[in-house]
């Protein structure tokens, strides 16, 4: 596997990926590798021929009092796992040399980023658009592999891709989960050993609408209130939000039919863990 840390040379090496024909499939992350990030490698192996991964913790898309300087790092364990994942171009960039002094454009979707984590976490997105079109234009991929786990960030970018008239074709992994149902996460390092406990509650949650949902239940109020039960028979969870939104266009549906994103976000102790289903609901007959 090749590291590269200069942007131009990534640049030059895409060229040349590109002109041998090669289909260059790209896995964006900020490292603290597990193994969601690990089943995007493999999906993006399966439709593209060079594996290219970055790893770079976006200063731009974390807000004050969030957890950029804590948030996980260690280069060396991410760096053989994903050799060992198959990853064929590691892309590992300076902070300095991607936002050089003096930048001031940015890429912003106005339609999309207000609701969800928007709501809670103002300027997020606009940083995660703005640096992915940026790795975008280093890497010049012509397949982007995002996880459903961060259901909102998919959506925006995918939206971001037709805005822009990009050509990268835009690939979504599943979520992984531990052997319990928590999803595979770089935060949930964050949690002692009794939030990792009452976390579950969060997939539990998610489980008990789709069981509802699954069984012909349509009613969306009802729904969304038996999952907030389940969440809240944690006394340590915060509920961020729970919503029901059509899926990409993460809209609030008219009824529960077509393609449809149940998305939450929680707060436990200071930590913030999200999780999603999508579903695709034929109307009830
Ligand atoms: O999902 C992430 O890890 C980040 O938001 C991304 C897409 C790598 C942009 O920094």
């Amino acid at each position: 596997m090749q590291i590269i840390r200069s942007i131009s040379h990534m640049q030059r090496l895409s060229d040349r990926l590109r002109q041998e024909g090669r289909r260059i499939a790209f896995v964006p992350t900020m490292g603290a590798l597990h193994r969601g990030h690990l089943s995007l490698v493999e999906l993006a192996g399966r439709h593209g021929d060079s594996v290219i991964m970055s790893i770079f913790v976006n200063p731009t898309q974390f807000g004050a009092g969030e957890d950029l300087s804590r948030y996980p790092r260690n280069f060396e364990r991410d760096e053989k796992r994903a050799a060992e994942a198959g990853v064929e171009v590691l892309f590992y960039p300076e902070e300095e040399s991607m936002y050089a002094p003096g930048h001031m454009t940015w890429v912003v979707n106005e339609g999309m980023t207000d609701i969800l984590c928007g709501a809670s976490r103002p300027g997020h997105f606009r940083g995660v658009t703005t640096v992915v079109m940026k790795l975008l234009h280093i890497v010049k991929a012509h397949v982007l592999v995002l996880g459903q786990k961060d259901a909102q960030q998919a959506a925006v970018l995918g939206r971001m891709l037709e805005d822009m008239n990009m050509e990268t074709e835009l690939l979504l992994g599943g979520i992984v989960r531990e052997e319990d149902g928590l999803a595979m996460s770089s935060r949930n390092v964050y949690l002692d050993s009794a939030s990792r406990s009452e976390a579950l509650h969060l997939y539990q949650a998610l489980n008990a609408a789709e069981s509802l949902i699954r069984s012909g239940e349509r009613r969306m109020d009802h729904i969304l209130d038996t999952a907030k039960r389940v969440l809240l028979e944690s006394g340590s969870i915060t509920l961020d939000y729970l919503e029901f939104r059509t899926f990409p266009e993460l809209r609030r549906p008219e009824s529960l039919q077509g393609r449809i994103l149940l998305a939450a976000a929680i707060f436990l102790a200071d930590v913030r863990l999200i999780d999603n289903i999508i579903m695709e609901l034929d109307p009830v007959q």
